[in-house]
């Protein structure tokens, strides 16, 4: 694990092995995430990037224990050492929001809009920390100052609907770090948002990340998010790794056909058309996987071996992995 030791991770948070989801439905199997592996170090940021379908949401939920009831796990994830995919409800609900928080695309889903926002930041605190009332009302307008929502201490009495969906994302990120987690799962959290209040929202993490040295997961369908936030990057299709490296591995030194199309297709506020090149074609029907690589179908470099032969996650010296047939040196990137 080359890539894991060069990042500072001699002592991995998280370490997730062999991680596979699967869903049991009427016309099959759906194997949402396929023989996942990544570990994550303390205050390292890693960014889960993949289109829409490729299972990053359903590996979020896998380590948060929130899968559907037709989903079904196998593998390991340790978290501090312990395997938290065999944990129970209970051992896992104490690690929810105290260890590890989650936020979601829409913060509507999350937040109760018929609770003043300061009553449900209160309510973490008190249920989670055991804190008195008035103790809870003021670490919770200290949060919103860090998560710089302007007149936080006014904003404590006002609804959900009150705040735009910029503010409400605010106050999603500062009711995930109230209890102060090891680990922050931000589960697309900037898709719904334009792009300038995008930008001001992933500053805003980049900021926590070094206050708090906090571990993050940012899953995104956008590389252009993770670029000057992550660490490492794990490119997902199929819910399969296609790449996984350093931001500057994958950035510079994309190997991976798949990896060089979605770099292609991060949005440029300089670019003059407005046009994004994207993918042609759509991912593989999860419920009969191709038996080659999942995307030959797509990829213009494939060959005979590409349709029959799955290929290996092969590790380059450098710690960089991609499974791809394609040979890493003398292919035009
Ligand atoms: N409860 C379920 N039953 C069957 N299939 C599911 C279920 N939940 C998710 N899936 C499938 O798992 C795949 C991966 O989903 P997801 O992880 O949400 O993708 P994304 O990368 O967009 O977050 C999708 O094809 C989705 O349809
Ligand atoms: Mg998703």
């Amino acid at each position: 694990m080359l890539l894991d030791k060069a990042l500072n991770s001699d002592t991995n948070l998280l370490e997730v092995d062999n991680l596979q989801v699967a869903f049991h439905t009427p016309d099959g199997t759906v194997t949402a995430v396929n023989n996942l592996n990544f570990t994550l170090g303390q205050g390292e940021t890693l960014g889960i990037v993949g289109e829409s379908g490729s299972g990053k949401s359903q590996t979020a939920f896998a380590l948060m224990g929130l899968l559907a009831k037709n989903g079904n796990i196998q593998g390991e994830a340790r978290f501090e050492g312990d395997n938290i995919l065999s944990l129970s409800d209970k051992a896992m609900n104490r690690i929810r929001s105290k260890d590890i928080a989650m936020i979601f695309q829409d913060p509507m889903t999350s937040l109760n809009p018929y609770m003043k926002v300061g009553e449900q930041l209160i309510e973490v605190l008190t249920l989670h920390k055991g804190m008195k009332k008035a103790e809870a009302f003021e670490a919770s307008v200290k949060m919103l100052d860090a998560v710089k929502m302007p007149e936080a201490r006014k904003r404590m009495a006002m609804y959900p609907h009150e705040f735009s969906g910029g503010m409400r994302q605010r106050v999603m990120i500062a009711m995930a770090l109230l209890c102060q987690p090891k680990l922050l799962i931000a589960d697309e959290p900037t898709t719904a948002l334009d792009v300038t209040v995008q930008a001001q929202i992933l500053t805003l993490l980049n900021e926590l990340k070094s206050d708090f040295n906090t571990s993050i997961i940012m899953i995104t369908h956008d590389l252009g998010v993770v670029a000057g936030l992550c660490d490492k990057v794990l490119v997902m299709y199929a819910g399969q790794t296609m790449e996984y490296g350093t931001a500057e591995d994958i950035f510079y030194h994309p190997t991976h056909p798949y990896t060089q199309g979605l770099l292609k297709a991060i949005p440029r506020l300089d670019s003059d058309s407005g046009l994004l090149a994207t993918i042609p074609g759509n991912p593989p029907n999860l419920l009969n996987l191709p038996a080659g690589c999942p995307f030959e179908a797509r990829c213009e470099f494939a060959r005979a071996q590409c349709l029959t032969q799955a290929p290996r996650l092969d590790t380059f010296a450098s710690g960089q992995r991609a499974a791809c047939h394609k040979p890493t040196e003398g292919w035009a990137v």
